[in-house]
């Protein structure tokens, strides 16, 4: 038996932790009867409500898209800047996607497209270790120790960051800069940002090239892609995989 927030979750109406609100606002009905019970079980043949509109299953879709500085990633803005969404085709919107996590405005690079909302919660729960692989453009040189803390752990408010793996990709001695790869399990706001600032390097640029498996390198800016099936069940694989980082397991 289905519990009833993981059938409205997977139809794509909302997050498990939105679709609790909705039954705990009494907002959901079973066969007709307003059901408040977070974990109730449903029967196959059982008919769910949200505001008396009958939730059917939809195709759960997944795509990746390749996201552009300047552009938003939430499905909506109020100050009506560009959003994620902004760059799928009508075709992709009308299966009610939403973004998996986020990226800053000014970050550019992966980020996946789903109607999944189980899904979505996989990838970005607190318990999902999904590896994030960033190259950040910084300020300065960094030193040898400093990409040791960065490793082992740093201190943003008051939370100890878990370990990552940085190394240097290049020095640009001329211009006092380099670029460093990152990654990291966690999804903290602005933490790579955080994280270097908190060793005194200023992030000048960006860039997410990998979540999990995927990998920004066959996207121009902007485009969008479906996963296949394969790098869908990979994606689920490792949100149950192990959760610690080892530098020797660098594998994609
Ligand atoms: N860390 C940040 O600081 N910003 C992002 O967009 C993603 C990770």
């Amino acid at each position: 038996m289905e519990r009833i927030q993981k059938r409205i979750a997977s139809c794509g109406i909302a997050s498990r932790r939105k679709a609790e609100e909705l039954i705990k606002e009494g907002r959901v009905k079973v066969n007709g009867v307003v059901v408040e019970t977070l974990g109730y079980k449903l029967n196959p043949n059982d008919e769910v409500t949200v505001d008396d509109v009958v939730v059917s299953k939809v195709q759960k879709q997944y795509y990746v898209l390749n996201k552009p500085r300047g552009v938003i990633s939430s499905a909506q803005d109020e100050f009506g800047r560009k959003t994620v969404l902004d760059c799928c085709s009508k075709e992709i919107l009308k299966d009610r996607i939403y973004p998996v996590g986020r990226l800053d405005y000014d970050t550019k690079g992966v980020i996946l497209l789903t109607n999944d909302g189980d899904f979505m919660n996989r990838m970005v729960g607190p318990q999902s270790g999904i590896q994030k692989e960033y190259l950040v453009r910084i300020k300065g040189v960094i030193s040898q120790e400093e990409l040791l803390k960065l490793e082992k752990g740093v201190i943003i408010n008051g939370h100890m960051t878990l370990p990552a793996i940085a190394e240097i990709d290049s020095i640009d001695r001329k211009n006092n800069s380099c670029l460093v790869r990152i990654t990291i399990t966690e999804g903290i706001n602005h933490q790579v940002k955080e994280m270097f600032a908190t060793i005194g390097h200023e992030v000048k640029k960006l860039t997410r090239v990998r979540f999990g498996n995927i990998r920004i390198d066959d996207l121009h800016e902007g485009e969008v892609r479906r996963l296949t099936p394969h790098e869908v069940k990979v994606l689920f694989e490792l949100s149950k995989a192990s959760k610690v980082l080892k530098k020797e397991r660098r594998n994609y």
